[in-house]
């Protein structure tokens, strides 16, 4: 016995080269026109692999990272639903335990403006690796400890084996979940809807197959979110060469007289009461309801209440909000316009899927 387990040790030490922790560096394929935006933030310390990204998803479907082993993040975050759970205006956690806030849908999460590179609608993380802690111990979410998930998954056949290829060791800490999982969460890239096709095309020249031009209502729409004196959206949800279609910036839009604390819950602020994430116009077609509480049902409302609810009396509301008195056609046509940011081939993309 003892002398098997010397010549054990000896292989141990002499790692035969198949054994050894070689992951495959895993490039990321951006649509062309990202050129337009800064380049994904990808942490030192935390580089993407294939291998990484591989045990990320698997750990992004995993149910055992909640204490009744029911709930895993795709639960909320569901990928035929960009990433989100439509229809519910909170989400549901373990035991149907209801969460503080409409569920963010997730894609294009490895960008975002330097200066207010936050996640979550009040900004209360700052890196993805730190975000993805939150819900497994929130007790409206997943209500699990971390010690325990670690070792539902060290008990298991073939975790272990997977963050040996992926980071070099087969014991599973809590950090290494969150590395996977932020690895798996920077490939979720959504650029290839109409809008994108039609400005490949115009702008860069590049063919693409099918017909990608706008209608006249979408190209209508369009005009009417660009203008200051109309529709006025673009200041915080960005244009076409910023692609993600938000700035990242968090602002008061004005939705409440006393609004909720925002961002200021996180800074203690004053000046931060009633500031969230903007979030992206990307996919709305898949992630009703809309706000921080999903209070809007429907773009009509969300649009009527940029038309016309626009709160000016809340406090630290941004210079530029104010009602818009669009005509009945200019909503229709803002709406026509919104819908071209709809991207199919992100929610039904399989790389995605368990
Ligand atoms: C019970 C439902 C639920 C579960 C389970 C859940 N989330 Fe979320 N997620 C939410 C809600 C709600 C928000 C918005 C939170 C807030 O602002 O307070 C959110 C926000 C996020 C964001 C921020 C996106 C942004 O643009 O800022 C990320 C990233 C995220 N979740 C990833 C995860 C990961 C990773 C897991 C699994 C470890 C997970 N979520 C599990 C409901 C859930
Ligand atoms: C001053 C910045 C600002 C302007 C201008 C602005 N928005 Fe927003 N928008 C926001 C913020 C911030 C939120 C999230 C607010 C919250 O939930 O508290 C938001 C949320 C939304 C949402 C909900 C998205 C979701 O996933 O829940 C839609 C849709 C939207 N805006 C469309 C528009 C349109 C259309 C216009 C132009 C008529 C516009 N916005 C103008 C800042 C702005």
């Amino acid at each position: 016995m003892a002398s098997c387990r010397e010549d054990d040790d000896t292989v141990d030490q002499v790692m035969p080269p198949d054994k050894k922790y070689t992951p495959t560096p895993y490039a990321l394929e951006l649509p062309p026109h990202f050129n337009y935006i800064n380049s994904p933030i990808i942490p030192a310390d935390n580089p993407l692999t294939v291998e990484g990204v591989a045990l990320g998803k698997k750990l992004f479907f995993e149910r055992m990272l909640s204490r009744d082993n029911n709930i895993s993040c795709a639960s909320c975050h569901a990928p035929s639903e960009a990433f989100n759970d439509q229809g519910m205006v909170r989400s549901l956690g373990v035991g149907g335990t209801l969460s503080i806030r409409n569920a963010m849908p997730l894609f294009n999460l490895a960008w975002g403006s330097v200066t207010s590179r936050r996640f979550n609608w009040h900004g209360s993380t700052t890196t993805l690796e730190q975000q993805a802690f939150g819900p497994v111990r929130d007790p409206l979410e997943m209500q699990e400890s971390w010690v325990n998930v670690a070792s539902k998954l060290q008990g298991t056949m073939d975790y272990p084996r997977l963050f040996e290829k992926a980071f070099g060791t087969n014991i599973i800490d809590s950090n290494l979940v969150v590395k996977a999982i932020a690895q798996f969460e920077r490939t979720l890239i959504s650029g290839d809807s109409k809008f994108d096709r039609y400005f490949l095309e115009t702008q860069e020249g590049i063919n693409i197959p099918g017909d990608n031009s706008l209608t006249p209502a979408e190209s209508r729409g369009f005009d009417i979110f660009m203008a200051e004196g109309s529709g006025d959206c673009f200041h915080c949800h960005g244009t076409p060469f910023q692609i993600l279609w938000t700035t990242n910036e968090f602002v008061n839009n004005g939705l409440d007289a006393n609004p909720d604390s925002g961002l200021a819950w996180i800074t203690k602020n004053a000046l931060d009461v009633g500031r969230f994430k903007t979030p992206s116009l990307r996919n709305l077609a898949f992630t009703a309801p809309y706000m921080h509480d999903g209070r809007f049902a429907t773009l009509d409302e969300v649009v009527e209440f940029y038309n016309s609810g626009v709160n000016v009396n809340s406090p630290n509301i941004d210079g530029r909000q104010k009602p818009r008195n669009l005509t009945v056609q200019q909503k229709a046509d803002l709406i026509a316009f919104l819908n071209t940011l709809n991207d199919s081939s992100f929610v039904t993309n399989p790389a995605f899927r368990p």
